[in-house]
């Protein structure tokens, strides 16, 4: 079975919410799905999964320090054996609406897939013909708002969500296509 493994940080719970819409795509296709936060992650899960998502709240316009935690101290590791090389990888994250921009949402989006990248994954986006993208699309990968332009807490809409269900389901299927296959030599 395919395995997609759902690593993110939350304070208030908007994050988890939308981690929690992208593993029910991911089983939607059938993929087994492992669900975590940043600090409960070992290098088992990753080894085991087929398809890895990092998803983070923006934090003064870039990720969470948990998420860069465990990934300077989990993943590294694995980076120095090369042993996530031609997994699958996407991202996701939330912020606010404030000022009706969601500043530092696309540094906190580019960030991970760097590190994603740098992990040998390879990177599935977010294409503009997915549902709900036009509330919640950035190529990099889904954005939810949990709050309006005045810093109102408004919660995630359900387009943002819906697009966040495609998105599980993208990385499962291609998780899946790409499972066992030699790639990098
Ligand atoms: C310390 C802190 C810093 C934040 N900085 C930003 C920011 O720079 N840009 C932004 O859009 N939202 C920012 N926010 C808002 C959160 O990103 C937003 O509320 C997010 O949805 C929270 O996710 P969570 O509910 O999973 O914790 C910040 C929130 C906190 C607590």
């Amino acid at each position: 079975m395919t395995n997609v493994l759902i690593v993110y940080a939350s304070q208030y719970g908007s994050t988890k919410k939308m981690a929690k819409t992208i593993a029910l795509g991911a089983k939607e296709e059938g993929a087994e799905v492992t669900l975590k936060m940043a600090p409960e992650t070992t290098t088992e899960d990753l080894i085991k999964a087929d398809g890895i998502i990092f998803g983070s709240p923006v934090h003064m316009g870039s990720m969470d320090w948990q998420m860069k935690k465990f990934i300077d101290e989990v993943c590294s590791k694995l980076w120095m054996e090369n042993k996530l090389n031609g997994k699958v990888g996407a991202v996701f994250a939330t912020g606010s609406g404030f000022g009706n921009a969601g500043g530092g949402c696309e540094l906190t989006m580019l960030s991970m897939l760097n590190n994603l990248v740098e992990l040998g994954l390879l990177f599935i986006p977010l294409p503009k013909n997915t549902p709900g993208y036009a509330d919640a699309g950035l190529q990099w990968g889904p954005y939810g708002r949990s709050m309006g332009p005045n810093m109102e807490q408004t919660g995630l809409t359900d387009e943002q969500l819906e697009a966040a269900r495609h998105h599980g389901k993208h990385v499962a299927r291609a998780a899946k296509l790409i499972k066992g296959q030699p790639l990098f030599s």
